[in-house]
């Protein structure tokens, strides 16, 4: 079992996940976050942490999809250990990139 950031922290980035994880397995993307499901430890400390309720348990359905976003991108994004403030360049975005993770951005592979 892990635990899988969904849709809900795209834009919000509010990073208080980050700051209590035990084993460091957050990563950061342009416009969200997400969990390395082989590094997290399910202690479970970090989904109250979220205002937005954007941690869940991988055992709640129909996560198959974010569960896999999250361990493509844990891969390639950058691993993130401490609370930042929002980019300002996210700030005022809406339409398609409050609702889309920016997937490639960040990547090394671009
Ligand atoms: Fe980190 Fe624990 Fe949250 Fe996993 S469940 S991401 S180990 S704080
Ligand atoms: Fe995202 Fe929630 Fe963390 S919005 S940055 S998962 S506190």
């Amino acid at each position: 079992m892990t635990y899988v950031v969904n849709e809900s922290c795209i834009k919000c980035k509010l990073m208080d996940c980050v700051e209590v994880c035990p084993v460091d397995c957050f990563y950061e993307g342009e416009n969200m976050l997400v969990i390395h499901p082989d590094e997290c430890i399910d202690c479970g400390v970090c989904e109250p942490e979220c205002p937005v309720d954007a941690i869940k348990a991988d055992t709640e359905p129909g996560l198959d999809k974010w569960l896999s976003l999250n361990a493509e991108y844990a891969k390639i994004w950058p691993n993130i250990t401490v609370k930042k403030n929002a980019p300002a360049r996210l700030e005022g975005v809406g339409g398609e990139a409050r609702q889309t993770p920016i997937l490639l951005a960040k990547s090394r592979h671009r």
